[in-house]
């Protein structure tokens, strides 16, 4: 069969051509179609970065709004699904509510799954749009026991998922800008980041011409992973766990250093980037700004900047071109925001969601083969069957 090269966790194989999104690691860019990331984070919005990435390009008005209102069009989702989700226990995590019930609204949506032509393709996009906004919420809501909250639709996707989240019976909403707006940058940074483990989980389900929600489940799951998008909720722990012990950022860095200590500066390091992670730099300006404008004084932030820079002038850190990630300051922005802990990487699965599926779109598009990686086998040798009753 020829030789095979193993090379472990993909560090070096390209799996696919792609159009969507460009990353050089080394200088620290990333670009979505193109657009530097750190105009898109400052001029753009949300839905129009969905746009962007499942079309192509950027779209003119007529295009926004029409997008925005064949979202709208499936802005509900099955009554049954609520008894699914009533079934849950409210100590679930949110991430595993979520993976299941994306794959659940399967069952209620069959014409998503038959996907055939490239317009199937686009309506089971904006189908999964509108729906996981739902899901995401009332994932919420049911961690919280919260009764769970329709769709408004005459605000625009973050407001209403912002609404959808957080408004209580017989009360009046508040619709906080500084929110919105952060949600929105939050989303717009997470939207997608080229061949990740998710995506290519994304990829690799749907290369066995699985359906879109179905692909998509699976990488909510793998996402879920602290090596991955659970990151965030892990750094939020960490730093709590390091002040409830005195605040010694040193004494963690040490211990990071260790390797029998069998532990990681969470939201540190990453596959690609050899350097400052361009969306860390970003949500970490981003988060004092917010906190500044809400008034809140977190510790966490405090304690966050002093791992840093103790990281960053330590030879370990350095060798390693280990910088902060993406993971590093969103949680102490989602915390000041009011959103749980648990609920951290469901917010990355919000943003992530068009990068999962304009991948998939592109996938389906391509006709790329199904995805079978070879092995090297090291195993026994070929032996005899022993029966039960002489072993
Ligand atoms: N703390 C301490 N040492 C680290 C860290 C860390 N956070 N990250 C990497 N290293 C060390 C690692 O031990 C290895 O050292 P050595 O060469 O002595 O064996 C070296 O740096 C290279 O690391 P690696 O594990 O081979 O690198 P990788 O590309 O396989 O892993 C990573 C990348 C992101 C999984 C890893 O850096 C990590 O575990 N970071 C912490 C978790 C995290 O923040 N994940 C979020 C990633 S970014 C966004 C996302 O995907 O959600």
């Amino acid at each position: 069969t020829g030789l095979i090269t193993l090379d472990l966790g993909y560090k070096n194989t390209g799996a696919t051509l792609s159009e969507i999104t460009y990353l050089d690691g080394d200088k620290g860019e990333l670009y979505y179609r193109g657009y530097p990331i750190e105009q898109i984070a400052e001029k753009s919005n949300f839905t129009e970065v969905m746009y962007l990435l499942l079309y192509g390009e950027l779209p003119t008005q007529n295009q926004f709004q029409g997008f925005e209102a064949n979202i709208k069009k499936y802005n509900y989702v099955a009554e049954e699904m609520k008894k699914i989700i009533d079934a849950f226990p409210r100590s679930a995590h949110p991430m595993g509510v979520l993976s299941s019930l994306t794959s659940a609204l399967t069952a209620f949506n069959p014409k998503a799954v038959d996907v055939r032509s490239k317009e199937d393709l686009d309506h089971a996009a904006e189908m999964l749009i509108a729906k996981f906004a739902h899901l995401c919420a009332w994932t919420y809501r049911k961690t919280q026991g919260f009764s769970l909250n329709h769709a408004d639709n005459n605000l625009n996707y973050v407001e209403n998922f912002y609404k959808m989240t957080f408004r209580m019976p017989n009360q009046d909403f508040d619709m906080n800008p500084v929110v919105v707006n952060a949600l929105d940058k939050l989303l717009i940074l997470h939207a997608d980041h080229e061949q990740n483990c998710s995506t290519s989980t994304v990829r690799m389900v749907g290369s066995a011409h699985t359906g879109l929600f179905a692909s998509i489940s699976a990488g909510v799951s793998a996402l879920w992973g602290p090596l991955h998008g659970g990151a965030n909720q892990a750094v939020i722990e960490m730093l709590e766990m390091i002040e409830a012990d005195g605040g010694d950022v040193a004494k963690y860095v040490e211990k990071a250093k260790n390797k029998e200590d069998n532990f990681r500066l969470m939201g540190f390091g990453h596959r690609v980037y050899k350097n400052f992670d361009p969306r860390a730099k970003i949500i970490k300006k981003a988060a004092d700004d917010i906190l500044n404008s809400l008034g809140i004084h977190d510790k966490a932030l405090d304690i966050a900047m002093q791992l840093e820079k103790v990281a960053l002038e330590d030879e370990y850190f350095v060798e390693r071109k280990l910088y902060p990630n993406v993971d590093f300051y969103s949680g102490i922005i989602y915390r000041a925001l009011g959103i749980p802990t648990e609920m951290f990487t469901v917010m990355f699965a919000l943003g992530r969601l068009p990068g999962w599926i304009s991948q998939w779109k592109e996938m389906r598009l391509m006709g790329d083969p199904i995805g079978r990686p070879r092995q090297v086998y090291k195993g026994s040798e070929k032996r005899d069957y022993v029966d039960m009753n002489l072993r």
